[in-house]
């Protein structure tokens, strides 16, 4: 089976609570490798050009303030189905949603500070890891 990558990030609510170990460890324990991975703190622009595909959402202003309001830590994802794996291991958008053993279910505070972003399909996957590293910062 081929692998396949997929673009996570690590938000604001869970960075802020010293948390990046405890959800790593969820991403390792479903077999997928974090093959690049670099704490950042965005500007504006930045999260704005993430999210533009939601910009006509009523939350679009929000999530860009809280997307800017502290550390991220954004990472490359490897292994079988990366994208639809990851999005088990996340678990739904809003926590009380969410399955039981899912990074949300466990972590997030709500729909906005929900702990972690994984891409929603391959295609996304690819334009998302372009847009944050480059080829070289990626060790496969
Ligand atoms: S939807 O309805 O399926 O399109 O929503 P979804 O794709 O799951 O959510 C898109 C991202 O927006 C965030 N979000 C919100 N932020 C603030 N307030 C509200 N109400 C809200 N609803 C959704 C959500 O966390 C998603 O962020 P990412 O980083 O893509 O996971």
């Amino acid at each position: 089976m081929a692998k396949e990558r997929t673009l996570s990030i690590i938000k604001p609510d869970a960075t802020r609570r010293n948390l990046t170990g405890a959800i790593n460890a969820k991403i390792e324990g479903a077999g997928l490798r974090i093959i690049a991975q670099k704490r950042v703190k965005w500007k504006k622009k930045d999260a704005e050009t993430f999210y533009k595909v939601h910009k006509e959402r009523p939350f679009y202003k929000d999530l860009v303030k809280f997307m800017t309001s502290g550390p991220i830590v954004i990472q490359v994802l490897e292994g079988e189905k990366a994208v639809a794996k990851y999005r088990d291991v996340m678990g739904a958008t809003n926590p009380a949603n969410a399955n039981k053993g899912t990074i949300r279910k466990e972590f997030a505070e709500s729909i906005e500070a929900n702990s972690v972003h994984g891409s929603d399909s391959a295609d996304n996957a690819k334009k998302e890891i372009k847009l944050c590293f480059k080829a070289a910062e990626i060790v496969g």
